[in-house]
């Protein structure tokens, strides 16, 4: 078969390389060139790749059981449930199969929350810079023009505020009417890795207004979540806490699964029949929700991601501060802020080709590092060497 990708829709422009076997932070070629991974699939394979008791569970239960339907009840489903909510605080859990798919059912939630207060427009308040997935409901959500050009998107749907920006959500109190949910990440991740000026207590400002106007507050962990920034879910290092809160990428580790989970004012939006999936929960994927589950509970992954993620931070931004270089995030959620006027056109592939490092370029001058949250301390050494010397030849 041609390595042309003529029988591929072009959604995508992949780089130049296919690997052909993962273990733990490292990627293969088939010739067995080792590459670093600070990028572990756009933040999905947390635990690493291959992660023996990941596998072996995938390995169990596809000889077990793969999937039988929600028309019947699923052990490891409730199972995955009870363990997913206890880590998150919240009351009940849907399973979808992708970030946009949680963040869909967050997004109908907010239109039935209007619907029952009898609502002719309900409308969801969004961040500029924002990224909540592909579907119409969700492309319509994400910020950047190019993602919803010519679909038609719901628009007058949303309304679009500064994110970290309090003042600015307050006032659309002034200006509009039918609100019923405010929907963020706590770190934004694909429009440039932006922490919020007030750092986490900007996500206690917003659910006191939230409280205050009676709109439900959303969180969209779908890539802060499960323990990528040094906790469970990112809005723990908050005392805010979300009626609605959607994850996925981390949750299956590469097996493709995603969830929406409930509490308080949320928590009996959907009822039977209101929302559903052929594949939510299958038993396969929630025994892998589950063994992910058990590891970041019961091993110092998450404490790795903080202590790993500070001391990564803290040596690039020591070697790079003359060159202008800063750097932000949190745990294993890294970005790196170039100046402004870098041409960064080829830096991931030099990275690929000249240190065999695998990144990431967001918002137009942030390197992006989500490397996974168990990286040994030898491994941040190398990432941090291969990177200063990547940085430093564009700068100079
Ligand atoms: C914050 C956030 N929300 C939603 C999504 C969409 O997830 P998926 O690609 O699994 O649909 C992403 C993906 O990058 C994301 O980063």
């Amino acid at each position: 078969m041609s390595a042309s990708h003529s029988y591929i829709m072009p959604t995508y422009s992949p780089q130049p390389i296919s690997f052909t076997r993962g273990e733990g932070s490292w990627l293969f070629t088939a010739d067995n060139t080792p590459y670093l991974d600070a990028l572990t699939g756009i933040a999905v394979c947390g635990l690493g790749h291959c992660h023996p008791e990941i596998t072996k569970a995938i390995q169990e239960q596809a000889a077990t059981l793969v999937h039988t339907s929600n028309l019947f009840e699923i052990e490891w489903q409730q199972k995955a449930a009870e363990a997913l909510c206890q880590a998150a605080g919240m009351d009940s859990v849907f399973f979808a199969n992708s970030g946009a798919e949680a963040n869909e059912a967050a997004l109908k939630m907010a239109r039935l929350y209007g619907y029952k207060k009898g609502f002719k427009k309900p409308k969801v308040i969004v961040m500029e810079k924002s990224f909540h997935g592909r579907t119409l409901l969700t492309v319509t959500a994400t910020a950047n023009p190019k993602a919803r050009e010519g679909f038609y998107t719901l628009d007058s749907d949303f309304i679009r505020v500064p994110f970290g920006d309090i003042e600015a959500l307050k006032q659309v109190t002034q200006d509009e009417d039918e609100i019923t949910a405010v929907l963020l990440e706590p770190i934004q991740g694909e429009g440039g890795l932006n922490t919020a000026k007030d750092g986490f207590e900007y996500l206690e400002q917003v659910q006191a207004l939230c409280d205050q106007q009676d709109w439900l507050f959303m969180l969209d962990e779908v890539q802060t979540g499960n323990g990528r920034t040094g906790k469970y879910f990112a809005y723990q290092h908050s005392n805010a806490k979300p009626d609605v809160l959607s994850t996925a990428k981390g949750l299956g580790n590469g097996f493709p699964i995603g969830a929406c989970m409930v509490r308080g004012r949320a928590r009996d939006l959907f009822q039977v029949g209101s929302h559903g999936s052929t594949y939510g929960g299958t038993p396969l994927g929630s025994r892998v929700v589950y063994t992910v589950y058990d590891i970041l509970s019961n091993t110092d992954v998450m404490q790795n991601a903080t202590t790993e993620g500070d001391y990564i931070q803290q040596s690039l931004s020591e070697a790079l501060k003359d060159f202008g270089v800063t750097t932000r995030g949190h745990g294993m959620m890294i970005g790196v802020v170039l100046p402004e006027s870098t041409d960064c056109s080829d830096l991931v592939d030099r990275a690929r080709e000249d240190e065999k490092l695998i990144i990431n370029v967001t918002g137009g001058h942030v390197i992006r590092l989500l490397p996974p949250l168990n990286l040994k301390r030898e491994e941040s050494d190398q990432l941090i060497e291969r990177l200063i010397r990547l940085i430093k030849s564009t700068l100079s």
